[in-house]
């Protein structure tokens, strides 16, 4: 019986010897040590050994199972770190190789000169007030002082939004913000109508007009709308606020300079030039030669236009302009065709 024993105890742990994996360790368990195994039969026919044999012969088959459950163990941890060491070295990973591109999104050129823009105006004491995109003709061009057969309100130049339908007011996308003029003075003047505050405001906002598409003119486009009115502002005031503006946004040392111009809606009317900071005023392309960039229309606001907004123009005054934050940018980068700015093509889009 000892012999038997010796032999199931050598024959057990040969066989453990070529066990590599957790399944054939699972197996060797059950065909070593378990209820049917050579061993396990030994403990069963000990009753039938006598007296003396039965405690020699049952000690050594508890060392050998004890022997076969310690190598069992041990085997169980080698098969598990040789796994370990395996899928180590088929999920290598090349930490040296250089990563994915993430791609960040950012703010649209537009936005970004945009804010630029609020931005200085907010140091300079300006508020931002939004107005609605869809106007009536009334608000666009009438209260705003144009004539009735301006060419502005050609058919050809604005979008309507229902045609012929609302007789001599009908409905419209702005094709200016100037509108918002007439919105804030009117929401200002309902504070105290007696006695209305001053005002001194930017308004943002994209504009549309029902043009040809081409390098030079787009059917929208931002535009960024700066009023003051209140008791004693004069043409210096806008002169003073528009050359700050220039020097915050262009630089300390960019030159301008006022041409006398027409809108409707002020008098006297004038458009503002800044130095061409492409060939710095020695003309070049950008400049068609002439030294000087066209960025802004202003002017001091029309007594017509005030009192449309409920401010008595002979008590008030005021000023106001209308820039192109897509204008700046064509300006600034040397941007030749404005139909990048809506095109969506991210190539012209991730340089900003
Ligand atoms: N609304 C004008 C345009 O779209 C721009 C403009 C000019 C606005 C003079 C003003 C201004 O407020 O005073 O061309």
């Amino acid at each position: 019986m000892l012999d038997k024993l010796s032999e199931i105890e050598k024959n057990a742990l040969d066989a453990l010897q070529s066990v590599q994996d957790a399944s054939s360790l699972d197996a060797w368990r059950v065909a070593q040590l378990g209820r049917s195994s050579p061993l396990m039969k030994v403990f069963a026919e000990l009753g039938k050994l006598s007296k003396e044999e039965k405690p020699v012969v049952g000690a050594a088959a508890n060392r050998v199972k004890v022997a076969l459950e310690a190598a069992l163990e041990e085997r169980a941890k080698a098969v598990k770190s040789a796994a370990l060491a395996k899928s180590l070295e088929e999920e290598a990973l090349d930490v040296t190789l250089p990563g994915r591109t993430i791609h960040h999104g950012r703010l649209h050129p537009s936005t970004q000169q945009l804010r630029r823009v609020l931005a200085i105006l907010a140091e300079m004491g300006f508020q931002v007030y939004t107005s609605r995109e869809v106007e009536t003709d009334e608000m666009n061009f009438q209260l705003l002082n144009f004539p009735p057969h301006h060419p502005a309100r050609d058919m050809q130049d604005s979008f309507y939004v229902e045609a012929g339908q609302r007789g001599d007011n009908p409905i419209l996308l702005r094709t200016h913000t100037s509108p918002g003029q007439i919105h804030a003075m009117r929401q200002f003047a309902a504070m105290n109508p007696k006695d209305p505050p001053p005002i001194r405001i930017a308004l943002p906002g994209m504009c549309f007009r029902y043009e040809q598409i081409t390098a030079r003119s787009e059917i929208q486009f931002n535009q960024v709308e700066g009023l003051a009115v209140g008791k004693g502002i004069t043409f210096s005031d806008l002169k003073g606020t528009l050359i700050d503006f220039a020097h915050r946004m262009f630089g300390q040392n960019a030159r301008t300079r006022f041409r006398a111009s027409y809108f409707p809606f002020t008098e006297p009317s004038a458009e503002m030039d800044v130095e061409c900071f492409v060939c710095g005023g020695k003309g070049c392309q950008v400049c068609k030669n002439s030294g000087w960039l066209e960025i802004l229309g202003c002017g001091m606001v029309h007594p017509v236009v005030l009192q449309n907004g409920g401010y008595d123009p002979k008590i008030y005054s005021g000023y106001a302009w209308g820039m192109g934050p897509e204008r700046q940018l064509m300006l600034r980068y040397r941007i030749e065709d404005i139909r990048y700015f809506w095109g969506n093509d991210v190539r012209f889009l991730e340089q900003f």
